[in-house]
């Protein structure tokens, strides 16, 4: 069922960019009016200081509560040091709020992509609870119908990232999102927020509202991309797995690119330099899709599985959507959810089974596997070990995925790199084809540690620090030299930072793994 085409409102077509500021009317969200260049680092504009300002002595109150609550120290000499980067991630989340939306970085990304602003409310939950939960809020708003919550949703107009909502719509209607999905990370941060909410009433009163949505998607994967019931769902697009230009897909691309694609203008090219991102012969291929699709009635879910020329099993959103099971399940149980709770169970037990078929016991490693010709891909990537994350692996499992992870590992020096370094189509620097992603160092540090591999953990952990603390808040990082890449400013670099590595604002390592079958706890 296709969305709503004439949302995108025409006076929002005719926001520029400098009138972009929320007026008091507008935003469903209290706001912070800021300005549209990022301030250089020390000299921030006055009114995100002061917030920033008040921001930081909610966190060091709530941090400190933390640290004398639990068993962990605080290291004095590091104090400083995390005290400056908590300060930075503040203000980057802080400078990239739209109102109610965190958008991924100024210019390059300037909507609201999905697993990002999911990623980026445990960031806010570290100093600003009622924030956090408006992010997610935020994202649902634009749910469809048939319950899919789309990869961007085109909130206010900027013209700064191609393909935006006249190329998803029509010029003439602007779609109000894209017609894809985007890895399903919002219950896992809802369960986040949740367990370490200090307004519980608050908490409670917002995951009952989110539940039922967050269902209906997890439903809609099911239904729209698993029709064949194999346990696990497909991507019909790159975009859709969040890791756009992996080699996972090297093959699966190769299907022929649409003769009479209208001619385009990509914009990420403006923002970053192009050797950090996917080739034109790629980004035909993205629209090729897009164009298919939306000839499909308009991204009609019913069709795209059967018409789609890509059609694969991804380790990273079948990794998470198993994890966000977990937690939704979790969240069920605390909502008095019966039923629902024995529907979610049916999706574990049918995952665990569907997981198998990814495992390739030779290599030691998950692999994706296109749906079209059955193969499994013959790339190792990042995503390989997300598994852990999930708990889905079995404790065997864990030891060879730790084992190539170790043999990774020796050859860069910050963890983790997106693409087996031994692979001769590995570089450092291009999307997702080498660098590394403090999110999905995020996943597996807290993957290895549910299997009892602490030691690998904080090494993860640790370059994770190095890696901010030497380059900044980048979107992403070269493994060999540990420089930063893609854009600046990165709204999720900085929300890992706040929620996940440092120590006296770390609100736990994540939640314990809980399901049917394989008890982790
Ligand atoms: C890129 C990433 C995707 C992310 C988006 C916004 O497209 O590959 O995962 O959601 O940027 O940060």
């Amino acid at each position: 069922m296709a969305p709503p085409q004439d949302t995108f409102q025409k006076e929002e077509m005719s926001v520029t960019m400098a009138d972009a500021i929320p007026t008091p009317s507008e935003p469903r969200y209290p706001v912070t009016k800021r300005t549209l260049s990022p301030p250089a680092r020390g000299s921030p504009p006055t009114e995100v200081a002061l917030k920033t300002g008040q921001d930081h002595k909610n966190w060091r109150s709530r941090s400190l509560h933390r640290l004398f609550s639990s068993t962990e120290h605080l290291n004095p000499d590091a104090q400083l040091e995390e005290d400056a980067r908590v300060r930075d991630s503040i203000q980057v989340l802080r400078m990239n709020d739209r109102g109610g939306y965190t958008v991924p970085a100024e210019g390059l990304y300037p909507f609201q992509w999905n697993w990002d602003s999911a990623i980026v409310s445990a960031g806010w939950a570290v100093f600003d609870e009622e924030r956090a939960w408006a992010e997610l809020e935020t994202l649902f708003s634009d749910q469809w119908a048939d319950g899919m919550v789309a990869s961007i949703n085109f909130i206010k107009f900027s013209d700064t990232y191609f393909p935006g909502p006249e190329i998803w719509g029509t010029p003439e209607k602007p779609s109000k999102t894209s017609g894809i999905s985007q890895p399903p990370v919002a219950a896992m941060s809802a369960r986040f927020l949740f367990e370490h909410a200090e307004n519980q009433d608050l908490a409670k009163a917002k995951v009952e509202e989110l539940f039922p949505k967050m269902l209906a998607w997890h439903r809609w994967w099911y239904k729209a991309r698993d029709p064949e019931k194999k346990g696990v769902v497909a991507i019909l697009h790159p975009w859709e797995s969040g890791m756009d230009n992996s080699p996972a897909w090297d093959e699966a691309m190769k299907f022929p690119i649409d003769p009479e694609l209208p001619p385009y203008v990509r914009r990420d090219l403006t923002h970053v330099n192009a050797s950090m991102r996917p080739t034109k012969d790629t980004y035909d291929h993205y629209l090729t899709l897009l164009y298919k699709f939306k000839k499909a009635h308009f991204y009609d879910p019913d069709q795209l599985y059967w018409i789609s020329p890509l059609r694969v099993t991804d380790l990273c959103v079948n990794s998470i959507l198993f994890r966000a099971n977990r937690d939704l399940r979790w969240l069920a149980l605390q909502l008095g959810k019966e039923e629902e709770t024995t529907e979610i169970e049916q999706w574990l037990d049918a995952g665990f089974e569907g997981f198998n078929m990814l495992w390739d016991e030779e290599a030691g490693l998950y692999k994706c596997q296109d749906q079209i010709t059955g193969k499994l891909a013959d790339a190792g990537i990042s995503a390989a070990f997300l598994p852990l994350f999930a708990g889905v692996a079995s404790k065997e499992q864990a030891a060879k995925l730790v084992e190539n992870l170790e043999r990774w590992l020796s050859k860069v020096k910050y963890a983790v790199p997106s693409l087996n370094p031994e692979d001769p189509r590995f570089d450092q620097l291009q999307y997702w084809r080498g660098p590394v992603w403090l999110i999905i160092n995020w996943m597996i540090s807290n993957g290895l540690r549910h299997y009892g591999y602490e030691e690998l953990a904080d090494r993860i952990k640790q370059d994770s620090i190095e890696l901010t603390n030497k380059a900044g808040l980048r979107e992403y990082f070269d493994p060999l030299t540990g420089d930063g890449c893609g854009g600046r400013q990165f709204s999720w670099t900085a929300a890992m930072c706040l929620a996940w590595l440092d120590r006296p604002a770390a609100i736990g390592i994540g939640h314990k793994l809980s399901g049917p079958k394989k008890q982790l706890e």
